[in-house]
This record gives C-alpha cells, sequence and structure tokens, in this order.
C-alpha cells in the first residue's frame, strides 16, 4: 500500500494527540525540512487543554477535538472522529499518544495508513502501561513500536520497533521518559520513510519502500 503522495507534494499526515505532544512536535520540528516529504496538515484530540493542542496551535495549524463524554455513544463519536479526519485529506493519520482507541468507521476509512506509536516491543505488554509492565515484569530490554492498527490493542503489523535498556534504578517515569527519546526518533524516520519510500504490507509484514 504505497502512500498516494507525489515526489511534487509531501504526504499529509493527521496526527491524534491526547498529552504533552512531544511526538507530535518532533513531527513538526522534522517537517519542517522540505526535503522530509511529508507535511502535518492538521492535530486531533479527545480532551482540551492539553499541550499537545497548544503545540499544534502555536505552529498555526488546525484543530478539532472530540471528546467521548460529549457523544451519545462511542460509534458516533467514531463518526465525528472520522469525518474530521477526512476533511483534512491525509495520507497518513498517526495516533501519537492518543488514548482511545478508534472504531469501525474510522478504521474503515484509514485502516492501512492509520499508526500507533506504543511504549514496548510489541508483542509484549499491550494497553496503556507499556513502560509500567515492563518494569513489573522485570524484563531487562524494552522500547517502542510503531504499527497499523488493526481491531485489536497494539495487534497490528509492525513498521518499526526500537530496543532500549532497562536499568537498575529506573521508575516508571524514568524509564518512560527514555523509551519516549527512542520513540521520537523512530517515529520521525520512519514516518519520513513511510512518505518518500512508500510501504508494502503483506502476511503481516510491512516493508519500506
Ligand atoms: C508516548 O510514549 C506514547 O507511546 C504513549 O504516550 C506517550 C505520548 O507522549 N501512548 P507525547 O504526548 O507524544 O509526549
Amino acid at each position: 500500500m504505497p502512500i498516494p503522495s507525489s515526489e511534487a507534494a509531501p504526504a499529509r499526515l493527521v496526527v491524534l494527540v491526547s498529552g504533552a505532544g512531544t511526538n507530535l512536535q518532533a513531527l513538526l520540528d522534522a517537517a519542517a525540512d522540505p526535503a522530509y516529504g511529508a507535511v502535518v496538515v492538521a492535530v486531533g484530540a479527545d480532551r482540551d487543554g492539553i499541550e499537545g493542542l497548544a503545540r499544534a496551535e502555536r505552529a498555526g495549524l488546525p484543530t478539532f477535538v472530540h471528546r467521548v463524554k460529549d457523544f451519545e455513544d462511542r460509534a458516533a463519536w467514531d463518526r465525528a472522529l472520522t469525518r474530521s479526519v477526512a476533511a483534512h485529506r491525509p495520507d497518513v493519520v498517526i495516533s501519537a499518544g492518543f488514548m482511545k482507541l478508534v472504531g469501525p468507521d474510522f478504521l474503515a476509512a484509514f485502516g492501512g495508513r492509520f499508526v500507533n506509536t506504543h511504549p514496548a516491543l510489541s508483542p509484549s505488554f499491550p494497553g496503556m502501561h507499556g513502560p509500567a509492565d515492563a518494569l513489573a515484569h522485570g524484563v531487562k530490554v524494552t522500547g517502542c513500536t510503531l504499527f497499523l492498527v488493526d481491531e485489536g490493542v497494539d495487534t497490528g503489523p509492525i513498521v518499526a520497533q526500537s530496543a532500549v535498556e532497562v536499568a537498575d534504578d529506573d521508575t516508571v517515569a524514568s524509564l518512560h521518559e527514555r523509551i519516549k527519546v527512542a520513540e521520537r526518533a523512530m517515529l520521525v524516520d520512519t514516518i519520513g520513510a513511510m512518505a518518500r519510500r512508500g510501504y508494502t504490507i503483506e502476511d503481516r509484514k510491512v516493508r519500506l519502500g
């Protein structure tokens, strides 16, 4: 599934956030260079008042917020999110610390081009507490995973991974911060490569260019 970007036009990225938005910022910084091959065209969130949205506003980007609690049910929220993302005509949608699972409408619209960054080495430690679960298990190496989102929780085809060593004196916070350094580099490098080279997915194997 190559990204339908041409050499003349950079790939259009819509980024979804729920928090600090440091992964978003890394993409914004990388995309400032035209050679990167992709630009962030809009940022969406599931909550107000977060630094991720402030970063987008400082960058002059359009933003949208859909809070689950403002909708009749999860399906209506999913439809609204799908509509808002689609309005920006993305080539790739990036969940960068977006703490919600999307539904069938969203996956029907963006499946195969919706990636999520997860702070653990999949398939270990899926879910909301990757760094804490890795620390509690006592692993010596953990890391981060960029994958194409499917119906499961952190189960989709893996695009990239990066390993991070666990230190004896790590806390959840110190480990997560170190993972996030690796995560930002992985995200920037991989999204740029996907945009410039395209990619294929076959039997769960994602290959760039
Ligand atoms: C990242 O570690 C992401 O994988 C996790 O939440 C963190 C988001 O960080 N789900 P930020 O908002 O990009 O700073």
